[in-house]
């Protein structure tokens, strides 16, 4: 299929209502997790994007079936348990499946995983997956481009996973699937504490797993012999159903949307809040009341509980057309900033010095044509595309196509005007 691209009609607020799908991040690893045992499982709420269907592949690769059925949930089963390698070329289309090395090491006691690569938000180590493993007695080794691991049976460690930005989300979610099958106990200090590695605690100890203090910064997990299948259904998408808020108060719309779980967006509502954007939470829902021009807000992105990185760009998109002059600081990812020159085409004003952003808010934008780099910084051009006046063309949405389920049919459902075209214009080499 040829590369699309989204042309959106500005200038329209969004109203109604929408349902947030579940979570791509945690579908990932608890998709990898079905590696672990050899009975079936049967998980719900697994959103219908490309990273998932890449994940897919590798685990038909690793010998396993995986169907969605007739109710969109998928059934995994493992066929063989020979299969190993789960190779370079579906590895580097999506780095969350390097989630599956610990579960495969743990359980077929080999793992032949690519090394994942750069990607466009900067270089995205791996150190910490990898100190884990050994820590539990693996024996690893790199080789063109594959992390090789071997061990008969792991066992269990004191682990400190902590990084130069804090905690490793995939790091931690591999450690603890593979101590799940250690001997002895483990314990993660400097554990990420995510909604997402909670999702996955949840499912691994009703698999049987034996886990302790998951969603804090210390995680013990005592080592079983094996772990069953067992039915589970993945939390909401926390980051979708954030965009979905802030596309609806940047086009000053009135929006309820479902399906979320709010104490997830504590860091998100405490901006919005600051930004004086109106909004309702509900146990499961959220209604945004854009009526006004947000505030300007500074916000430094942080590990959970604090403001998302995977929220950056979208919030960005926001201030464009606040009042006055909001600060941002990417403090996870500090190259994660090219949405910067395409919202600046749009008329935004923004000045960027090293990962800090001043964002002056400007009256209105105006459409353009602009270029998405990767998933998140795609959203936001749609966030600026919607309240934009004119039109606005984001080529390359195969991004946005790697992590939103529908989002231009839940977009257009509450009024906005998004076509999907096939973009002919030929990618032109990059300029020097
Ligand atoms: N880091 C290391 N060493 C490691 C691993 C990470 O130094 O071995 C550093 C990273 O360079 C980064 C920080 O630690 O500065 C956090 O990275 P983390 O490992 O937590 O990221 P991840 O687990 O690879 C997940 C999400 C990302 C999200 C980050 C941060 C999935 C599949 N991916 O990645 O999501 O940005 O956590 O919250 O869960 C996205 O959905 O758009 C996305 C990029």
């Amino acid at each position: 299929m040829g590369l699309e691209k989204f042309v959106i009609e500005g200038g329209r607020p969004l109203k109604g209502e929408v349902t947030v799908s579940g979570s791509k991040n945690a579908s990932l690893p608890v998709l990898a997790a079905t590696i672990l045992t050899e009975s079936p499982c049967d998980i719900g709420g697994v959103p219908r994007l490309r990273d998932v269907d890449v994940l897919v592949r590798i685990l038909r690769e690793l010998g396993m079936k995986v169907e969605r059925d007739e109710m969109g949930r998928l059934q995994t089963q493992v066929v063989d348990e020979k299969e190993i390698t789960a190779p370079y070329e579906l590895v580097s289309m999506m780095r969350g499946s390097f989630c599956v090395l610990g579960p495969l090491l743990a359980k077929r006691g080999f793992a032949k995983v690519s090394l994942p690569g750069g990607c466009a938000i900067g270089d995205r180590p791996v150190d910490l997956h990898l100190k884990g493993l050994r820590a539990l007695g693996a024996e690893i080794k790199i080789e063109h481009g594959y992390v090789l691991a071997r061990a008969d049976r792991l066992h269990g460690a004191n682990i400190y996973l902590g990084g130069p930005t804090g905690s490793s989300v995939l790091g931690t979610a591999n450690v603890m699937m593979a101590a799940c099958l250690a001997e002895g106990t483990t314990v993660i200090e400097h554990a990420a504490s995510e909604p997402e590695v909670v999702d996955l605690a949840n499912f691994l100890v009703n698999m049987g797993a034996a886990i302790e203090g998951a969603g804090s910064h210390r995680i013990v997990i005592r080592g079983v012999r094996k772990l069953d299948g067992c039915p589970h259904d993945v939390i909401p998408d926390r980051i979708e159903a954030a965009t979905l808020l802030m596309a609806a108060a940047a086009t000053g719309g009135e929006v309820l949307i479902r399906n979320i779980d709010p104490t997830h967006l504590e860091a998100v509502f405490d901006k919005l809040r600051e930004a004086e954007v109106g909004f309702n939470r509900n146990c499961k829902t959220v209604a945004v009341s854009g009526d006004r021009r947000a505030n300007e807000v500074e916000l430094t992105t942080l590990p959970y509980p604090g403001f998302p990185t995977d929220l950056q760009a979208q919030m960005m998109a926001l201030m464009t057309t606040a009042r006055g002059a909001s600060v941002f600081t990417d403090a996870i990812y500090p190259d994660r900033l090219l949405h910067v020159a395409e919202l600046k085409r749009m008329g935004a004003r923004i000045k960027r010095i090293n990962n800090t952003c001043v964002v002056i808010g400007v009256d209105r934008l105006e459409g353009a044509p602009v270029m998405a780099s990767d998933l998140r910084a795609g959203a936001a051009l749609v966030i600026a595309g919607l309240c934009a006046e004119g039109e606005t063309t984001v080529r390359r949405i195969y991004h946005l196509d790697r992590g939103y389920d529908n989002l231009e049919g839940k977009l257009n459902l509450l009024g906005a005007r998004i076509r999907r075209e096939a973009d002919e214009a030929p990618e032109k080499p990059p300029v020097v």
